[in-house]
């Protein structure tokens, strides 16, 4: 299924978060719907750079996050969790790990002054 398919994406512009929401060289988590089926989106930030993601690592389609707002990162890179794969901010591939070679998948935002705006 795609995500955009997902009964919990969000409508197009609906707010994220604030870029300052997400700790820099950090992750920050934005959830859509209830339970464990719930859209789960990962934002990423270096600086005034964000980049946003489905919080699912495509090793087992797990989020790469055991807490909530709990995230694994260092020099521009997230690591899940479970499994510690490595995957880079800038694009979300996996250059680490035993789903080196695929990648997370992107989502496509938009910063309207401070604010990030789902934009799919
Ligand atoms: S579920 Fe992410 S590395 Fe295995």
């Amino acid at each position: 299924m795609s995500w955009r398919e997902h009964p919990d994406c969000p409508r197009r512009g609906s707010i994220l978060c604030s870029l300052t929401d997400i700790p820099d060289e950090g992750g920050f988590e934005v959830t859509f719907g209830e339970g464990k089926e719930n859209f789960r989106i990962l934002l990423l930030r270096q600086g005034e750079e964000f980049w946003c993601y489905l919080n699912n690592c495509p090793h087992f389609s797990l989020p790469l996050n055991y807490h909530p707002q709990t995230f694994v990162t260092l020099d521009g890179l997230i690591m899940c969790a479970h499994h510690t794969a490595f995957f880079k901010f800038e694009d979300g591939e996996c250059v680490d790990g035993p789903c080196s070679g695929t990648g997370l998948t992107a989502l496509p935002t938009r910063l309207i002054g401070s604010q990030i705006v789902f934009d799919g």
